[in-house]
């Protein structure tokens, strides 16, 4: 990672010094945001003190304060409300980050070191629910990030153009239970388009978490996903992250899930160079994807722990697990069914964070058997 040099600076993203302008602007937005009753991490953090040494920085990329946690400012109900508007605001901004970071990844301490990547033995992984009564799909995903370029709110349209095309070229490179085709979002038919969404592929224009960071600009441009065959692989290119990379199947067998992952995430490696910090492992947009950058997660029939929503809250936060609903963060559970996944992506190996989340699954699925 290239390291940020200009905190008010004149040398390289040729921006020159945060202006009179913007510093009334980033005051305002502050102004407004404290007033409001936000419970985000954004808010927890950014004290009087903290946005006043922030206040004046701008990173190698150009970006501001302002440019990583306008999200959070326009939407109160954040849970983190910020992202790092390109690789070298996790140094410029740290004082913001690092609290942050510490809460979110239960404990990760501005002195400690992201571990060496180590995804333990691929064989020992077992079935989360061998009878299959109670997981419905089990899914392993993580961020990459390509050398050389910003994050969402810094890129130009040439660099999303730039970052595709390296990705087709490196996809259409994936061979055996991998090997499958790319569909670009620019030009794509109607009829494509439904069936993506259908089979819950497509991710969804418009997160109003991401429109307001400054991450949907350009938008169709650059983004597509790729599939393979059984569609059982999947990365998605510049939707929050430059490439998500996404193995899944129906049933509870995380050990297949988690090997495809594995091969894929190594034989894409192989052909694109992405950013890595020493400190913070795999660099991504949002500060809950360092580290391995890893969500393993089942969507899950529970109806007798999701009968007490605090009850089964609390649960998942002794194994630190997160649930969410069905399609996802910001959405309602339908027929009983909930997206549960590993929490902490930081500051544990890839092997750790995946065990953890398997740990606390067969636990979750014990508690539903005798309650
Ligand atoms: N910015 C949103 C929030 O603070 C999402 C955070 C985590 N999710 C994500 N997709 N990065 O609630």
């Amino acid at each position: 990672m290239a390291k940020a040099k200009c905190y008010k600076c004149e040398e390289k993203c040729g921006k020159g010094k945060i202006s009179l302008e913007e510093l009334q602007k980033l005051e305002m937005a502050y102004k407004a945001f404290l007033r409001t009753d936000s419970k985000s991490l954004v808010k927890k953090y950014l004290t009087r003190d903290v946005f006043d040494r922030l206040k004046y920085k701008r990173t190698t990329f150009g970006s501001t304060l302002l440019d990583c946690v306008q999200s959070g400012f326009e939407n109160p109900d954040s849970n983190i409300g910020i992202y790092a508007a390109d690789p070298s605001a996790y140094v410029v901004f740290a004082d913001i980050f690092n609290p942050i970071i510490q809460d979110y990844h239960i404990g990760f301490k501005k002195s400690d070191h992201h571990p060496a990547t180590d995804w333990g033995s691929l064989d020992k992984i077992g079935n989360l629910d061998p009878k299959g009564q109670y997981v419905v799909s089990t899914r392993v995903r993580c961020g990459r990030s390509i050398e050389g370029y910003p994050f969402n709110p810094s890129l130009t349209e040439s660099q999303y153009w730039d970052i595709e095309n390296k990705m087709i070229s490196v996809l259409n490179g994936l061979e055996g239970e991998l090997k499958g085709t790319y569909y670009p979002l620019n030009g794509m038919t109607k009829e494509t388009q439904e069936k993506l969404i259908e089979d819950h592929f497509l991710f969804k224009e418009g997160d109003r978490f991401l429109q307001a960071a400054n991450a949907c600009r350009y938008w169709p441009v650059g983004r597509g996903i790729y599939h393979n065959q059984t569609k059982t692989f999947l990365v998605w290119v510049n939707e929050e992250d430059h490439i998500r990379i996404i193995s899944l199947q129906p049933g509870g067998d995380l050990g297949a899930v988690y090997k495809r992952f594995v091969s894929g995430v190594a034989d894409i490696e192989k052909k694109v160079k992405v950013i890595k910090s020493d400190r913070l492992g795999y660099l991504n947009f949002c500060p809950t994807n360092l580290g391995t950058a890893i969500r393993a997660s089942v969507h899950i029939k529970i109806p007798k722990l999701a009968s007490n929503m605090t009850r089964l809250n609390e649960i998942a936060d002794r194994y630190h697990l997160q649930v969410r609903g069905t399609a996802g963060e910001h959405t309602e559970a339908k027929g009983g069914v909930y997206d549960i996944s590993n929490k902490r992506r930081l500051g544990l190996t890839e092997a750790e964070a995946i065990q953890e989340m398997y740990n606390g699954i067969v636990e979750i699925i014990k508690l539903e058997k005798s309650s």
